[in-house]
């Protein structure tokens, strides 16, 4: 049957409690009392048994068999009944997918493929796709841009068409929720980007302020500071050295990207911040190990060397974070300024927003602990590999065209001064640049939702509790959207803005996400790496190395597999 879809996403008015929302069942197994244990025990070691004891053996086996009997049904239920049910109504209504799979779903065979796409290197193209997501790229071809797979024991359907996309990221109301793995997610960063409803919004109408474009002007000189350095540190690794030099841009902006977040959020403390950044890259690689085996109940919980060294990190990142977050609001309570980096401005719009703390209208220490950690992670992670690719696709010989196009804007609009705020955000060719690098490079390859209570998206109707996941890297390579030459580098697409870049002019642009919800750092982003790329233009000219290998593989981001060797020239 075909797929009937309507232009709005709705949701209809029934509601439901959220443990049933989410498919959970509220049911708690039986737990048999200790004293029918003890009662077990005694006579299994074989004393004479009167009758009381007999009676209480029989009383141990019915609770044992009452407690297994409630553990069946609950596994039956979350492993076999519900997705059976949810995946029927899917498929009842002429969505296609992957079979069920007992316990692990795709997990498995995702994981597999990916090891396999990643053993082999590509070529210096963009057709990256199926080298990123093999799996996903390949039951979109065989079962269309909506359908099921399977995470685990829950049914997730991708949705790979911009405008059914664009309906749910923009629906104001909550109705598809974030997808996160909590427990998982807390040993890295939960924060804003994890939350729903009332604590998100209460959290982002903090944070907003931190990151308007008044506050980022005053951060401007942070970010030169630590963008001369750089210049400054590949200035003397090139002292000595005749002609090129080479250096893995990738590691360079890890650090570049950390330095910047690390001064801007934490002001002078900049140097504790490094620990941070560099504890919470090896957080993202373990996590992403554990994440395959999720579906087995309680994994976290196992002793394994991944898991154990996981907790250790998240205790000593959030112990850094608390003495620096303590540290400030002892400063602010004996009277020092707020200050005018990420965490001053957060907490001066955490006081500002309700007395007393204790009214809820406030976030909490741990809460600011979260939030840090998130600005961490995501402003740093994602801007060094917006920075890296952009250096990777500009340093391909078929686009040094483009690399000296940008040279002579940033030249003619800064000459070697300073970039000023104003200056960047006039720049036409480079942020075209960044636009089209974002496009077939997405840092975040997709995002993740679950419809809160049922809803219809596409015609479709979707129970509550169905994991969704909207693949922008899919969207943003497909020939369908931005036409046959999809996989080519060329930045003219965004010469009339965004709105124009596609075919047909659909919104199908999302590399910070969409709606209310949009990335709150992006500006913070742009303005970055605007700034990085100006001064490495200023100061260098660069090709890829002969000893880089086009790899880029998917970790919680996107990541160059294989490093991002380039030949460093000064101008
Ligand atoms: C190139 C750089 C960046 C990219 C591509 C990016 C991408 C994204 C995307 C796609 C989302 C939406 C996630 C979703 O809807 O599920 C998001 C949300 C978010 N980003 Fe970014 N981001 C970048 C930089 C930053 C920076 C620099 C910061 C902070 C310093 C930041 C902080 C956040 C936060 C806090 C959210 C959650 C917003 C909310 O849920 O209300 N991001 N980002």
């Amino acid at each position: 049957m075909p797929i009937k879809r309507s232009a709005s996403a709705t949701c209809t008015t029934r509601s439901l409690p959220p443990a049933q929302l989410c498919g959970r069942n509220t049911r708690t197994p039986q737990k048999s009392t200790s004293k029918s244990m003890d009662a077990m025990e005694l006579s299994l070691v074989g004393k004479p048994s009167p009758v009381p004891w007999s009676l209480l053996l029989n009383g141990g086996v019915a609770a044992m068999l009452v407690v297994l009997g409630a553990l069946f049904s609950w596994a039956a239920e979350r492993c076999w009944l519900r997705p059976r049910r949810v995946a029927g109504a899917l498929r009842a209504q002429g969505l296609r997918g992957t079979a069920y799979r007992f316990p692990a779903g795709d997990l498995k065979e995702n994981g597999r493929r990916n090891q396999q796409a990643r053993a082999k290197p590509m070529p210096p193209c963009h057709d990256v796709v199926p080298r990123i997501v093999p799996f996903l790229h390949d039951i979109v071809k065989e079962h269309g841009k909506v359908c099921i797979t399977w995470f685990g024991t829950m049914p997730r359907v991708v949705i790979a068409e911009p405008e059914l996309v664009r309906e749910i990221l923009s629906n104001k109301f909550g109705h598809f929720e974030k997808f996160t793995l909590k427990r998982l997610g807390k040993l890295l960063a939960l924060g804003l980007a994890s939350y729903d409803g009332e604590k998100w919004a209460r959290h982002r109408r903090i944070l907003n302020p931190a990151f308007h474009l008044e506050k980022l002007k005053r951060m401007l000189p942070a970010f030169s500071t630590c963008c001369s350095e750089l210049i400054a540190r590949w200035d003397s690794d090139l002292t000595g050295s005749h002609g090129p030099f080479e250096v893995d841009v990738w590691k360079e902006f890890q650090n570049l990207t950390g330095d910047v977040i690390s001064r801007t959020a934490f002001g002078s403390s900049f140097i504790e911040g490094r620990r941070i950044f560099q504890l919470q890259g090896e957080q993202a690689d373990r996590i992403m190990k554990a994440i395959q085996y999720l579906y087995i109940p309680g994994y976290l919980f196992f002793p394994t060397e991944n898991n154990r060294r996981m907790k250790e990190i998240s205790r000593e990142t959030n112990g850094l974070i608390r003495g620096i977050v303590e540290k400030r609001i002892r400063a602010i309570e004996n009277g020092e300024l707020a200050g005018d980096d990420l965490l001053g401005l957060m907490l001066k719009s955490n006081m500002d927003s309700g007395e007393p703390s204790s009214s809820g209208l406030r976030m909490s220490t741990e809460d600011v602990i979260e939030e840090c950690k998130l600005f961490y992670f995501a402003g740093m992670e994602t801007t060094s590999v917006l920075l890296t690719w952009t250096v990777v696709v500009l340093g391909m010989h078929q686009h040094h065209d483009w690399q000296d196009r940008a040279r002579e804007e940033v030249l003619t609009a800064f000459g070697h001064d300073k970039p000023s705020f104003d200056g960047l955000s006039r720049l036409k060719t480079v942020t075209m640049i960044l636009y089209e690098v974002l496009r077939l490079y997405p840092p975040a390859i997709s995002l993740n939702r679950r419809t809160f209570k049922e809803m219809q998206i596409g015609g479709v109707t979707y129970p509550a509790g169905v994991a969704i996941e909207l693949p922008i890297v899919l969207i943003h390579h497909s020939a369908e959207v931005w036409g046959r030459d999809a996989q080519e580098f060329k930045p003219e697409r965004f010469a009339e803005g965004i709105s124009k870049a596609a075919n047909g002019d659909q919104p199908a642009f999302f590399p910070f996400g969409w709606g209310p919800r949009i990335c709150i750092g992006q500006s913070f982003a742009m303005l970055e790496a605007k700034m990085a790329l100006c001064m490495i233009l200023q100061n260098f000219q660069f090709r890829l190395s002969p000893s880089y290998v086009h790899a880029p593989y998917a970790d919680v981001v996107l990541h160059p597999q294989h490093g991002a060797q380039v030949m460093l020239q000064r101008l």
